[in-house]
């Protein structure tokens, strides 16, 4: 049995603290934490007891452990976007192999940077894109390469962000704005062109796209909104976006039930989730409701290092940006977004992502010339179905749900590490390298470039000069 890898992780926060950190804890033959850069105390603390690092190997940012020389075979990089291409440049100038979060960096040039950068050091360098290493999209593939669906013409794929995780992440968080992140196509997107890319092995000739900013904008606000939904907002009843029923009520209910598999549990929950305190006043006479309120986990566990604390709910709501007025943030990236796209062979594809859904999740359709391959990728269910043209013969493929799985990303989190694994093994050649992983990072400059500019692209010309 090989030893497991020795990792050093920039970033202990959503991603590296709770899908690599769990990852290193539920696969210790694997991966082993050896070091941490991070700088919030808490975080640091707290990830350095989860994996056993010494107080010498725990660092305030990724700078200062890459100046204590290599002390680790890889680093997993799980810092923001923005953060990306100077600690990846500077990790791979170390000698250290490296898996990076998506999106490789936030411009064209640092991502080509970041990629030339890999190959003149020689190094490992492996992308997130875990849709890659999902069951669901494994069989997608394998189903292209069948050619059960004759001659493919046409690919509608949808990317539907829901509603909260919308406001959560594009209008109040990380990746509300321009000049602080990426643009959404490329931040939330680049795995969907990926998969595109991926699908069909061939590239795209042209490309255009269509898009802005459409709902949470100051003119939509309730009359009297302040800037803080609590500072009494005059719409608190009516607001979906009211942020205390989203992070105390409704969205711990909405997030517990779905993980819920008792069949009582998720109707109380449903139920309850329009009428929050219903399950607050059963909890008390029937312990297992209580649980439906008492959920800590995403999106709680990114606002307060202490999720399971009403009160520091509360805290960071009054004091930090998941409390502002959906209609009065500095956000400016899109709400909705759709790119048209021409491939080599002249398959015509459409990608739709808007973040007004009921739920999160992908829906595909692909109409070839025997059959035709409809999906459903979300949080609630996952299958598909090949509709043969000819006999009318409908097969039906299901897959764990997003919920149903232990491992995030519909279980792509821990398909991406285990490929990681063998990559540095030298068992397999990775899925995602940072030279494949650049098709779909150009694909979203270009779309973000032919919305900005309403032109259409000419890909090869765009990769010419970008290259
Ligand atoms: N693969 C996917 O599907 C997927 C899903 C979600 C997020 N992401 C990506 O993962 C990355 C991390 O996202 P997140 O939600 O975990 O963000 P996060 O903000 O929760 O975590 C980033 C961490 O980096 C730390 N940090 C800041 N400065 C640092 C420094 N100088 N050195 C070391 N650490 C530093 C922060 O304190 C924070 O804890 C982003 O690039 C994001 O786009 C990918």
């Amino acid at each position: 049995m090989p030893d497991p890898i020795r990792i050093l992780l920039f970033g202990a926060g959503n991603r590296g603290a709770q899908t690599y950190g769990r990852y290193g804890q539920t696969h210790p033959q694997n991966i082993r934490f050896v070091a941490v850069a991070e700088p919030n105390p808490i975080r640091r603390a707290q990830f350095a007891a989860d994996h056993y690092i010494s107080p010498e190997r725990q660092f305030t940012n990724w700078q200062d452990a890459l100046s204590a020389g290599k002390i680790a075979d890889a680093v997993i990089n799980a810092t923001q976007d923005e953060m990306h291409h100077d600690s990846t440049i500077a990790a791979l100038n170390v000698g250290y192999d490296v898996l990076l979060e998506k999106p490789i960096a936030t411009t064209l040039s640092e991502t080509l940077h970041i990629v030339r950068t890999a190959e003149e050091t020689n190094r490992l360098l492996m992308i997130c894109h875990v849709l890659r290493y999902t069951d669901f999209f494994q069989k997608v593939k394998a189903i292209f390469q069948s050619g059960r669906l004759g001659q493919v013409i046409n690919i509608s794929h949808s990317e539907n962000v829901s509603y909260f995780h919308m406001a959560h992440s594009y209008v109040r968080g990380n990746w509300r704005n321009l000049a602080l992140s990426a643009p959404m196509i490329l931040a939330k997107s680049c795995h969907d062109l990926d998969l595109l890319y991926w699908f069909l092995d061939e590239k795209v000739t042209h490309l255009s796209s269509f898009g802005d900013l459409r709902h949470f904008k100051a003119e939509n606000a309730p009359p009297g909104a302040p800037d803080r939904c609590t500072d009494g907002c005059p719409a608190a009843e009516s607001c979906t976006f009211y942020a205390p029923r989203i992070y105390l009520d409704s969205l711990p209910i909405k997030q517990a039930v779905s993980r819920a598999d008792n069949p009582m549990l998720r109707f109380i929950g449903k139920t309850s989730i329009n009428h929050p305190q219903f399950a607050k006043a059963l909890g008390k006479v029937i312990p297992p409701v209580r649980k439906l309120t008492e959920y800590s986990g995403w999106p709680r566990n990114t606002i307060t290092e202490y999720p399971q604390d009403d009160a520091a709910v509360v805290d960071a709501l009054r004091t930090g940006p998941y409390g502002h007025c959906v209609y009065r943030t500095d956000n400016d990236v899109v709400d909705h977004q759709v790119v048209s796209m021409r491939f080599e062979s002249g398959i015509t594809a459409t990608l739709t992502m808007h973040g007004h859904s009921h739920e999160e999740g992908r829906m595909l359709r692909v109409d070839g010339s025997r059959a035709t391959l409809l999906g459903k990728f979300s949080y609630s269910e996952s299958w598909l179905e090949v509709h043969e043209h000819g006999s009318g013969a409908i097969e039906r493929f299901t897959f764990a749900s997003e919920v149903e799985q232990a491992s995030g990303h519909g279980g792509g989190d821990d398909g991406l590490m285990n490929t990681f694994i063998q990559a540095m093994r030298g068992e397999q050649t990775p899925l995602t390298s940072a030279r494949n992983s650049l098709e779909s990072h150009l694909m979203a400059f270009a779309a973000e470039g032919a919305r900005l500019g309403n032109v259409m692209v000419d890909m090869d010309q765009f990769r010419e000069k970008s290259i």
